[in-house]
């Protein structure tokens, strides 16, 4: 049987949070170390981090794509078996965006959540064309390579399914199944709440961020919202934010324990998060590790992305020039 090409992206926001890591990093890492070599794409969205060019410097988008590189690595990548790569070093992918920008229509990508939700947010005069097409660059993104299984957190579902869309259209206008339709991969029961009870999200500035230093770490997680219980009373393991974070990570045993210890109440909610906290830090020490060591090496990351990037190319360009045949264009010269 055929395998299953893998692909994700993750925008260059700066070093991804557990959300990012629980619901993508770790899943796909598992995946692309199984697969056989090539199968598996990930790459560091940074052509889609340019969107928020009104707030951030290319500097500064440059600076996290190496956050982002690292915490990949740091999860045990294997860069050997998988294309891992920066978006804007594989700059066929933007070709193709503009073919799918001519085949799909205004009207039906006007209605994109994503775009809707934001475009209330900001100053009409800051909404940039990009942030409009932001879907047809990641429909390019997917389907240069065909890749079918792609992990991505709910959010992105539309996003998948619009690709989904540019991919029938494109099929059914050439006459010819040049891309296969993907697929979401999401993480069953993989809902990450933030610090405040929503979903965890770096623009609601609720995120706990395993590879910021103690101190920080701990004030983000010191910060999770509860109730007002005294420690004497019984407290409910079911509503409560700092349990739901400990069932996520923490081994079967451990969650009963404190979760008979809310029940019984004289456990007051500093000290879950301070278990809470020594769990996070013991479960991912490794990572943090060799997260701190590779952001020192910038060139090692810049090494590492360029090789990934070359490889990735060259099996982007050979597609490129198969959808160009197909299109009536010239090769690429
Ligand atoms: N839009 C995704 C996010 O913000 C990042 C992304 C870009 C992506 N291109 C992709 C994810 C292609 C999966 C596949 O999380």
């Amino acid at each position: 049987m055929e395998e299953k090409i893998m692909l994700t992206g993750i925008r260059s926001t700066g070093a991804p949070h557990l959300g990012n890591i629980l619901g993508v990093i770790i899943p796909s890492v598992s995946i692309a170390n199984q697969n056989t070599k090539h199968s598996s794409c990930i790459f560091i969205a940074d052509l889609h981090s340019m969107i928020q060019i009104e707030k951030k410097s290319m500097t500064t988008i440059k600076n996290n794509t190496y956050q982002i590189a690292a915490a990949w690595l740091a999860f045990g990548l294997n860069i050997d078996n998988c294309l891992f790569y920066r978006q804007s070093d594989v700059s066929f992918v933007t070709e193709l965006a503009w073919y799918f920008n001519c085949f799909y229509p205004y009207q039906r990508l006007a209605l994109a959540h994503a775009f809707k939700k934001e475009i209330k947010k900001i100053d009409k005069e800051k909404i940039s064309v990009g942030l409009f097409t932001y879907p047809i660059l990641m429909a390019a993104d997917i389907l240069l390579y065909n890749a079918k299984l792609i992990p991505v957190g709910k959010d992105q579902l539309q996003h998948i399914e619009i690709t989904r869309r540019i991919a029938n259209y494109f099929n059914k206008k050439i006459g010819k199944k040049l891309f296969v339709l993907p697929h979401a991969f999401l993480q069953k029961n993989m809902f990450v709440i933030g610090t405040d009870g929503k979903k965890m999200s770096k623009s609601k500035k609720n995120c706990i961020n395993i590879f910021s230093s103690d101190e920080i770490l701990k004030k983000q997680i010191m910060s999770i919202r509860t109730d007002s219980k005294s420690i004497k009373e019984k407290k409910n393991p079911e509503t409560d934010y700092i349990m739901s974070l400990y069932s996520l990570i923490a081994p079967v045993d451990k969650i009963e324990i404190m979760k008979k210890k809310y029940l019984k109440g004289g456990y007051g909610y500093y000290e879950a998060k301070i278990a809470l906290y020594e769990y996070i830090i013991h479960k991912f020490s490794s990572e943090r590790e060799k997260f701190f060591s590779f952001i020192k090496k910038k060139s090692l990351l810049d090494h590492i992305l360029a090789s990934g990037a070359k490889k990735a190319n060259r099996i982007a360009y050979e597609r490129l020039n198969f959808i160009r045949k197909h299109l009536k264009f010239n090769p690429i010269i």
